[in-house]
């Protein structure tokens, strides 16, 4: 409040109008949480950005070509500023021309009605909501309703964002929007968006709390064969999306170390499953998924193998697991219903992949040991050995090196 207030205050002293908009407005509305504001100013946004950033002490970054500038507070929140514009599309799915326009303009060319709203934040009429199309009433009907026919063909990322409101919020597409959203797909409108645009939006379904529930309601509606002609999920698919928010939620509790945003790569393996390494590969190219996640989403479409390893030996089934990424093994984790692979995973996960020895190279070459590719082989023994519970002292673990370079030699 504090924020809408001194940037409505700031607004109102250089003669313009402010408002905060979109997402926001609906969160508000919601009682969500709130985490980034966007403001819309009728008139040159830029102006009003650089002067709530220089008063904050925040950072300031300016799109002149947009009219756009976002501002970084010193606590890390941010402010995004926009001057109010209309739109039009040159041709369905191309990114919009931009001409400026007023609030009321503004707001018709966004998604959804609930998306649509917009709250005045200039002193006088700080607070008033202004919903032109009828967001509030979508809200509290729970409703998803496009502003107009060309909603979806406009902006075909609609499609998926319909589906991510949706399941967040657990609301329904009215009738005819889901009618527009199908007519759409029929007409195979995805395919007029770039497509490492599209996946950037796919990306944010998978990023959801309910992932599996986006993707399931993306199948049903086909709208997951943007990905390759009639795809769509099979029966395994979905047993691994039901084990997934299980598997996903541990490793939120108990792995520090991995970064939770991570997980729609988790999901995207799920999808993948059983399918063709060269499919996979080309669907990751025309995508243009980066080369770090490609690697790891086309190793998984292998490590099911290495599940009867980890019946064996924890000797074994820490070798097994060793190179793979913690997204792989979160997902042979979903796949897997035996209770002791899952006690090897975890204890991968939890324990065995952070052990370090206390002896290297140096060591082996103090010992007398003569350098060369038996070092790597003798130090990952003493490592196994570590895994297997023994060798935790530098003492113990040195003599077992020089017990190994003796079967060595
Ligand atoms: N918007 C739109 N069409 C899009 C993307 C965005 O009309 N394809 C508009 C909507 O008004 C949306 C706002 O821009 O509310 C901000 O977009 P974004 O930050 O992507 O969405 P949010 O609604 O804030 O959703 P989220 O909570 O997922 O960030």
């Amino acid at each position: 409040l504090s924020i809408l207030r001194r940037v409505g205050r700031q607004a109102e002293g250089a003669g313009l109008r402010a408002y905060v908009v979109g997402g926001c407005v609906r969160d508000l509305i919601l009682k969500r949480k709130v985490l980034d504001l966007d403001v819309v100013i009728e008139g040159d946004a830029i102006v009003v950005a650089r002067k709530f950033s220089s008063d904050r002490a925040g950072t300031l970054t300016v799109y002149p070509q947009f009219g756009t500038a976002t501002v970084l507070l010193p606590d890390g929140r941010a402010v995004d500023f926009a001057s109010a514009r209309r739109e039009s599309y040159l041709h369905p799915g191309a990114l919009p021309v931009v001409v400026k326009g007023n609030i009321k303009e503004d707001l018709f060319r966004r998604d959804f009605t609930i998306n649509a709203m917009a709250v005045a934040i200039n002193p006088k009429h700080f607070g008033s909501l202004l919903d032109y199309y009828g967001g509030f009433d979508d809200l509290k009907s729970q409703r998803i309703r496009v502003l107009h026919g060309q909603s979806f063909v406009d902006d075909p990322t609609r499609i998926l964002r319909a589906v991510r409101f949706e399941e967040r919020f657990r609301f329904r597409m009215e009738p005819a929007t889901l009618r527009l959203l199908r007519e759409s797909l029929k007409r195979k409108a995805p395919a007029t968006v770039k497509p490492q645009r599209y996946f950037e939006e796919f990306k944010k379904n998978l990023k959801e709390d309910r992932a599996p529930e986006n993707l399931r309601r993306l199948s049903r509606l086909k709208a997951l064969d943007f990905l390759e002609p009639s795809f769509k999920l099979e029966q395994r698919h979905r047993r691994l999306l039901r084990e997934a928010p299980q598997t996903l939620l541990w490793a939120d509790k108990h792995l520090i170390d991995w970064p939770s945003q991570n997980a729609w790569l988790v999901c995207l393996m799920i999808i993948f499953d059983g399918i063709a390494p060269a499919r996979v590969a080309r669907v990751l190219e025309k995508f243009a998924v980066a080369n770090t996640d490609r690697k790891k989403i086309i190793g998984s479409l292998s490590c099911g193998n290495i599940l009867v390893k980890l019946a064996l030996s924890r000797r074994e089934a820490f070798k097994a697991m060793r190179p793979l990424s913690v997204e792989e093994i979160l997902f042979l984790r979903a796949k897997t219903l035996n209770v002791s692979a899952r006690m090897r995973i975890q204890e991968h996960l939890l324990e065995w992949r952070h052990l370090k020895l206390q002896i290297n190279g140096d060591d082996l070459k103090r010992l007398g040991i003569p350098s060369g590719k038996n070092y790597k082989i003798i130090l990952d023994e003493v490592l196994y050995a570590l895994v297997e519970g023994c060798c935790s002292s530098k003492s113990d673990q040195l003599a077992r090196a020089r017990d190994l370079c003796q079967q060595h030699q």
